[in-house]
């Protein structure tokens, strides 16, 4: 949470930052500011509100400078109001910061802060222990400011004192760096880097950078020289903008087929599974007794799924866990449980905590990614990155289906490797995993048909999803995506439960969307569908197209998916519910991609 940015150079440093913001914003939308060193002066520019906001202020006071850190903030403490925004300013130091100073309280008697901040941040104490430190050497203060924080950060900060130069540390919270053609640039996100260069760091924790216009240096805290391990994003930044779109959740959920095909084709080989490339190697899929999926949210979702396919193809015990619940269950994981953590960010930190505690049980992991060196990756044993590229839309749509892509690779490989299924059957999974591109192609060419269904839930007040097994699992997520971008209540419910309660809550006025996809649950669901219809509910249904449906019923809103082997159907139905979400709050007038009090990072517990 909390977008970071600092840039020192040649460039225009207020546009830089203002453009790498608006890329950030996904992180958090409550407020925005920017800090720009000149002379020895520092100037602070910041608002409660989006970017835009902020850029109609910086072109009403246009701030000028070539050495600036800028923020976007997700509230943790104190409201939403401009002298919360950040950047954070206490004598000669001022600074932005991602994460949360347990402490902050204790800080502020200690140091005697009551009645000198301006703000009710934690920032600004991080702030004002810094000025308590500096002596003139940035380094001895932030070592010794570290030292006494207690809790998760990622920190820019500037002296006034120190022309040209950003200075940054971190713990737990990210940050990456990058030399650009002219300078030097420092982000929460590869997202903000990407435009610059394709060559960059991951901060290491409890280092010191130095951001100067000529280079990047970094510390440990003991002050000695540490070395830079460089790396290479890998994504195609023609991908980046909205590309023709009104939103980035549209042009994301169409290049679903692309990027899917992307993050499977590398790791069939021969018609087969294959993670060589990984280095997983077969006994770690093959020993383990059990697997715990840890994951939040949408990377949750994708879990379920991965439960079923792994639990009726290999017959062994699947959890899934969410993350921020872990802890609080007494897990009981060891060297007998493969844990897979599942993370769009790669950065959300209860998945990253559950997995560090579940690696010191002693369990083999492998992380499923989609940001190439985030903490999830590297916390975990091996890491298998998905290839959504960038996902900028708050609701996560593209990182879901190429997250389920990789789980249909390992429930394959795994059933190779435990001698469950022989090459044929291994073959006749990939093959049919291989048509998932080409079958969402299809969905998404009849993107104006679901249009049209997504009116019959566009003015309800509430709506329910119903489903069995793999289905409820696919509702889980589509009912996930429907709440964040529409705001309508929506609950997804396993429709056998239905008559023990909440049927109660069923009127002609409740839109139902059912999902019937799997062909040994067909006949239940179909009856759990005439009970809600018996009760007056409208029922947007979507079906296999080779299933015929009663003649004499009343289906006003059917939708025919494209006929896959019932473990895939996954795909085309998150496809089209995705699309339902999408529709639903473009009508509605919403800011489809920064749904209220969200963000796409959650780096707080
Ligand atoms: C946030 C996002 C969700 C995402 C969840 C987990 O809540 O808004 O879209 O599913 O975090 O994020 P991760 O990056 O770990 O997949």
């Amino acid at each position: 949470m909390c977008g970071i940015i600092g840039y020192t150079g040649k460039g225009d440093a207020p546009g830089i930052m203002l453009d790498a913001l608006e890329l950030l914003e996904y992180r958090g939308y409550d407020s925005a500011g920017i800090a720009l060193l000149n002379e020895g002066k520092t100037q602070i520019v910041k608002c409660a509100g989006r970017v835009k906001d902020l850029r109609t202020l910086c072109a009403e006071g246009k701030p000028v400078g070539h050495c600036g850190i800028g923020h976007t903030r997700w509230a943790t403490h104190g409201g939403v109001c401009d002298e919360n925004a950040h950047p954070h300013r206490f004598g000669n130091v001022t600074l932005i910061h991602n994460g949360i100073i347990e402490n902050y309280r204790e800080l502020i008697d200690k140091y005697h802060l009551e009645g000198q901040l301006a703000s009710e941040t934690d920032s600004e104490v991080v702030a004002a222990v810094l000025q308590h430190f500096y002596q003139g050497d940035p380094y001895s203060a932030i070592r010794r400011t570290v030292l006494k924080l207690k809790g998760t950060f990622a920190l820019a900060i500037m002296f006034d004192d120190q022309p040209d130069q950003i200075f940054a540390v971190r713990n737990v919270s990210p940050i990456v760096a990058a030399v650009t053609g002219d300078g030097a640039i420092l982000s929460s996100d590869v997202a903000a880097i990407v435009p610059f260069t394709s060559d960059y760091f991951v901060m290491p924790e409890f280092h010191v950078v130095c951001l100067k216009p000529d280079g990047v240096e970094m510390f440990d805290l003991s002050g000695d020289k540490a070395e830079i391990e460089w790396q290479k994003v890998d994504w195609d930044v023609s991908r980046s903008g909205k590309a023709g779109y009104p939103f980035y959740m549209e042009k994301e959920i169409m290049e679903q087929p692309e990027v899917i095909r992307e993050t499977i084709l590398p790791r069939i080989k021969d018609g087969m599974p294959d993670f060589s490339e990984e280095g997983i190697p077969d006994h770690m899929l093959a020993d383990c007794k059990r697997i715990c999926v840890i994951a939040c949210g949408t990377a949750m979702h994708a879990g379920l799924v991965g439960k079923s396919l792994i639990q009726a193809m290999i017959g062994i015990h699947v959890d899934v866990v969410m993350a921020s619940e872990f802890m609080y269950n007494d897990p009981v994981v060891d060297k007998n449980t493969l844990v897979i953590a599942i993370s769009q960010s790669g950065e959300t930190i209860d998945t990253l905590e559950a997995l560090k505690f579940a690696r010191k049980c002693g369990s083999p992991s492998i992380s499923i990614v989609n940001v190439k060196g985030a903490s999830i990756a590297r916390a975990s044993e091996h890491v298998i990155y998905t290839c959504a590229g960038p996902e900028i839309a708050v609701a996560s749509t593209k990182a879901y289906t190429t997250q389920l892509a990789v789980l249909y690779l390992i429930t394959a490989r795994m059933a190779m490797a435990r001698g469950i299924w022989q090459e044929q059957q291994t073959r006749a999974y990939i093959n049919e995993l291989l048509r998932v591109p080409e079958v969402l192609e299809r969905v998404l060419s009849t993107k104006e048909e679901i249009h049209r269904l997504a009116d019959a839930v566009l003015n309800a007040h509430d709506v329910f999803m119903i489903g069995r097994g793999l289905d409820y699992s696919i509702l889980l997520e589509g009912s996930l995506k429907l709440k964040e971008v529409s705001y309508i209540h929506s609950e997804a419910y396993a429709s056998g439960e239905l008559k023990h309660g909440t049927i109660a809550l069923i009127t002609e006025d409740t839109p139902v969307i059912a999902v019937v996809t799997q062909e040994k649950l067909k006949s239940k669901e179909l009856s759990n569908i005439r009970e809600v219809q018996s009760r007056g509910a409208r029922v947007v249904l979507l079906i296999k197209e080779s299933e015929t449906l009663d003649e004499g019923e009343q289906w006003s809103c059917v939708y025919r998916l494209p006929k896959m082997d019932d473990p895939f159907m996954v795909m085309p139905a998150s496809v089209v519910l995705q699309l339902i979400a999408y529709y639903v709050s473009l009508d509605k007038g919403l800011d489809v991609d920064k749904p209220r009090n969200l963000a796409k990072v959650v780096t707080v517990e």
